[in-house]
């Protein structure tokens, strides 16, 4: 190993970031160490689901916390089941059952391999664009080369277009009998807000019910409520076999999961964990689901967000408005690139982005409208401001 001398431990430079510190936050709004208030549109990445610090949210850890914070999972832990039971209920399916674990990634690792003891295959269908997390197969299902080791290379996998009917067909006429499972967002978050047609996701369907594979919906970014429907899967009017569910699920609270559908059969040890389900995480995640059913927030999703991509349509300078209720995103042109950056500084708005030139939009389910109306204002301030910029003539 070089010697290199260092006096401190520093942190792994994982991520270019804003140079702002967070301290306080409360709903649709986050404040700085400087006790500057800034909306956040971004939901800190689409987790923040109920709006920050809920009252609810706060009581409940709380006071689970007094009582017992964890134990391993050898013992009951009932609040897993409350949980199961409320999630079932809400997103209507009942007969899943639910398997809990600490993140995206891992939700999507449980899923491909669940489906891979399921049916003795090892071959998985992914998409282009696709986005499933930085663990060994969720990245390897991940459609974007830098983020995928030499050790996380693998042939098992087949990439194909995305929402192309055609090529998923002739992919299952080739390798059907080998094909393990078919994994796909509902919308593409990383990639871009790209939404899944109905028709390919029942392709998909029939496809694996022809061939004896597993239909994987990433819902870890679309899911939890977001677009209206509790899984935005949904929309395609077919069942999935595997759920993935993380970001929204607790709030900030790291709890994650998925449900699997009846005809899966679990068999000990095949899938485990240590931290996953504990008595606060479930906790935390009984909060969420509380709240969206009591402050009815999937139909705020939908209300916001027509409010929002109705208005966003109207503005000439931007293109391409598309998402379904709170996941949202438009195309920026090339003299606005400066957009995201200047709602951050000047406006004081956080908002996300997909690479090149995509504005995301992931607030909280519980954004409200005068936030949404004050967002368009000071988007169209800044549009205005960078547009009338005078263009350098060489
Ligand atoms: C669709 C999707 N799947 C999986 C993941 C990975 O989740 P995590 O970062 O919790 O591992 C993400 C994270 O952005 C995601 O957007």
């Amino acid at each position: 190993m070089p010697k290199i001398k260092i006096d401190k431990m520093n942190l792994f430079d994982v991520y270019p970031i804003n140079d702002i510190t967070v301290v306080k936050a409360k709903g649709s709004y986050v404040w700085d160490d400087k006790g500057e208030q800034y909306l956040d549109l971004y939901g800190g990445h689409a987790v923040i689901s109920i709006g920050h610090t809920h009252p609810h949210w706060v009581k409940r850890i709380e006071e689970q916390l007094e009582k017992i914070a964890f134990y391993s999972n050898s013992i009951r832990i009932p609040l897993q089941q409350q949980l199961a039971e409320k999630l079932g209920k809400i997103s209507g399916k009942t007969g899943y059952q639910l398997f809990l674990c600490n993140s995206g990634a891992e939700a999507n690792e449980n899923a491909l391999k669940l489906a891979s003891f399921h049916n003795g295959r090892k071959r998985i269908v992914a998409f282009s664009k696709s986005f499933h997390g930085r663990t060994s197969l969720a990245v390897s299902v991940t459609d974007n080369k830098n983020y995928v080791a030499p050790v996380n290379e693998t042939a098992n996998v087949i990439f194909l277009p995305f929402n192309n009917e055609d090529a998923l067909e002739e992919c299952f006429q080739q390798n059907g009998n080998e094909i393990s499972s078919v994994i796909i967002e509902g919308i593409q978050g990383v990639g871009g807000i790209n939404i899944a047609d109905e028709s390919f996701l029942k392709k998909i369907r029939s496809l694996c019910d022809k061939y004896g594979a597993i239909y994987i919906a990433d819902s870890v970014q679309c899911g939890y409520g977001r677009t209206g429907k509790f899984f935005s899967h949904d929309f395609a009017g077919v069942n999935a076999d595997i759920y993935t569910m993380a970001k929204g699920m607790g709030n900030g609270f790291p709890v994650a999961g998925i449900i699997v559908a009846p005809h899966i059969k679990s068999k000990h040890f095949q899938l485990g964990t240590t931290f996953g389900g504990n008595h606060l995480a479930c906790a935390a995640a009984l909060a969420v689901l509380e709240i969206i059913e009591e402050e009815k927030l999937m139909g705020n999703a939908v209300m916001v967000g027509k409010y929002l991509r109705d208005q966003l349509t109207a503005i000439p300078e931007i293109g391409n408005v598309r998402g379904r209720g709170l996941m949202i995103g438009f195309d920026v042109p090339e003299e606005l690139k400066d957009l995201k950056k200047n709602l951050l500084w000047e406006q004081k708005i956080f908002t996300g982005e997909a690479k090149p030139n995509v504005i995301r939009l992931l607030p909280s389910l519980a954004l409200k409208k005068r936030d949404a109306e004050q967002f368009i204002e000071s988007l169209k301030e800044e549009i205005e401001k960078l547009v009338s910029i005078p263009t350098t003539v060489n």
